[in-house]
């Protein structure tokens, strides 16, 4: 099918909030917490609509607390949260006047969305809504390549009855329920469009024509005019959304830069994954953070709940370890973005106006050497205990020999470190720029 030309994507205007909170919290729960082994279980495992009841009928997240959540994402230093209302599994955590098969039904008895949003809004986050596309309980939702029933000998007759009509107004429905009920909503991720690529996997794909995306784009604006849409309606919407990568550069559509936000996984597994040990170590969970940010990108960090409702400890244990680094470091990642000055091997750049911040990826002995920057530093220091760092221009003349470093390319600024690296998961250097530098910061355009 064509598809259309991804125009660039502004840089979001219309809500500021977005680039600068750079960090938010992604919350993958649902019926799938119970089976525990990932949130795409029903497809991996072909699991009827029938076979799937069971978990409906024992869903009862007694432990479910979302100001614990709410404390997690804020003492971790996230700005904003994203819960899905509705996963592939089309079970629905709202109380839905669009169907019955929704958390009230369930033994959690009631509307599980509401609690959520309020406590966010108690904390100061800001709100987001996940929201499949894709939906393999709905009677009308025609079984394609993705869907569990792919592989039933009687695809045909199981699609006979179908109406994919019937089910864009339940989804168009059920969206105006969410951005209806709820107050202000910040963020709309939907997920996922999958009509190119995978020809054979992906089969009777669905996209922009199956869900009426500029129908529902349009609905979404008019409901709630602020909101922040991602790109997975298969039409462009106000960021891009790598997932479970780290863009090697600042996102382009077109040759343009666009807002973006990496989402990614604790340990693979969207759902609560009980025997997924493939954790990432939480220095590389801030260095993605850090990575992402000096591209210009925001980091949404995925946690699944158990089927009790509360954060397993091995997550509660990630964001701890991020938010330790965060409480010394977030004015590295609030606000900042990528740098135009070239950042050494090793080192990541963010820049907030005159602030320009190294981040060390690989503790150096004794000096580091950043280009572009002699004669542009005001003052320098390391950023966790703002203990005073010496600046030095070596001579680009000098010869290597002994006890004496060469020099270095000209325009180099040499910064003397202490031996001993910070006790902090990645340390930072806070630099001073002088204004000089920032003109011709703007310069680089
Ligand atoms: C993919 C997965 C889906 C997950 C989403 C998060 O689309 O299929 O399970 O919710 O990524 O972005």
């Amino acid at each position: 099918s064509e598809r259309p030309r991804m125009e660039g994507i502004p840089l979001i205007q219309h809500a500021p909030w977005f680039e600068e909170a750079r960090f938010g919290m992604f919350v993958h729960w649902g019926l799938y917490a119970l089976p525990a082994r990932h949130e795409w279980v029903m497809n991996q495992e072909e699991t009827t609509v029938e076979e799937y009841s069971k978990y409906f009928r024992r869903f009862d997240p007694d432990l479910y607390d979302p100001r614990e959540w709410a404390r997690a994402a804020r003492n971790a230093g996230m700005k904003y949260v994203v819960l899905t209302t509705k996963h592939h599994d089309g079970f629905c955590l709202w109380d839905s006047a669009l169907t019955d098969y929704k958390a009230t039904n369930t033994p959690a008895g009631r509307d599980l969305i509401s609690p959520f949003v309020e406590a966010l809004r108690a904390e100061g986050l800001k709100v987001g809504f996940y929201h499949s596309l894709i939906d393999w309980h709905h009677p009308d939702f025609t079984v394609d390549g993705v869907h569990p029933q792919r592989n039933a000998a009687d695809v045909e007759s199981l699609n006979a009855g179908r109406d994919m009509d019937r089910y864009r107004q339940y989804l168009h429905g059920q969206v105006r329920e969410l951005l209806t009920n709820y107050g202000t909503i910040d963020y709309l991720f939907f997920d996922f469009s999958y009509t190119g690529g995978h020809q054979e996997e992906y089969w009777g794909g669905k996209g922009r024509k199956d869900w009426d995306s500029e129908a529902l784009l349009a609905m979404v604006r008019e409901l709630q005019p602020a909101i922040v849409v991602n790109d997975r309606l298969e039409i462009p919407g106000d960021l891009v959304t790598p997932e479970q990568y780290q863009p090697a550069g600042p996102m382009m559509v077109d040759g343009e830069p666009v807002t973006w936000e990496a989402c990614q996984t604790l340990n693979g597994s969207w759902g609560y994954d009980r025997d997924n040990l493939n954790y990432k170590p939480v220095d590389l969970l801030i260095r993605m953070l850090v990575d992402g940010v000096s591209k210009g990108g925001n980091l949404l960090l995925n946690v699944g709940p158990t089927g009790r409702g509360s954060l397993d400890p091995r997550a509660l244990g990630s964001l701890e370890g991020i938010g330790e680094w965060m409480k010394l470091h977030s004015r590295a990642i609030y606000g900042a973005g990528a740098s135009s000055y070239p950042a050494p091997t090793d080192a990541r750049y963010t820049q907030r106006g005159d602030r320009l911040y190294v981040h060390l990826f690989a503790w150096p002995f004794e000096y580091v050497h950043l280009p572009d920057l002699a004669g542009k530093v005001e003052y320098a220091q390391l950023l966790n205990d703002a203990s005073e760092v010496f600046l030095r221009e070596l001579d680009p003349a000098q010869q290597a020999m002994n006890m004496t470093p060469g020099g270095q390319p000209p325009g180099t600024l040499t910064i003397k470190l202490p031996v001993q690296k910070p006790d902090v998961a990645v340390p930072v250097l806070e630099l001073f720029l002088k204004p000089s530098a920032l003109r011709q910061e703007s310069a680089h355009g």
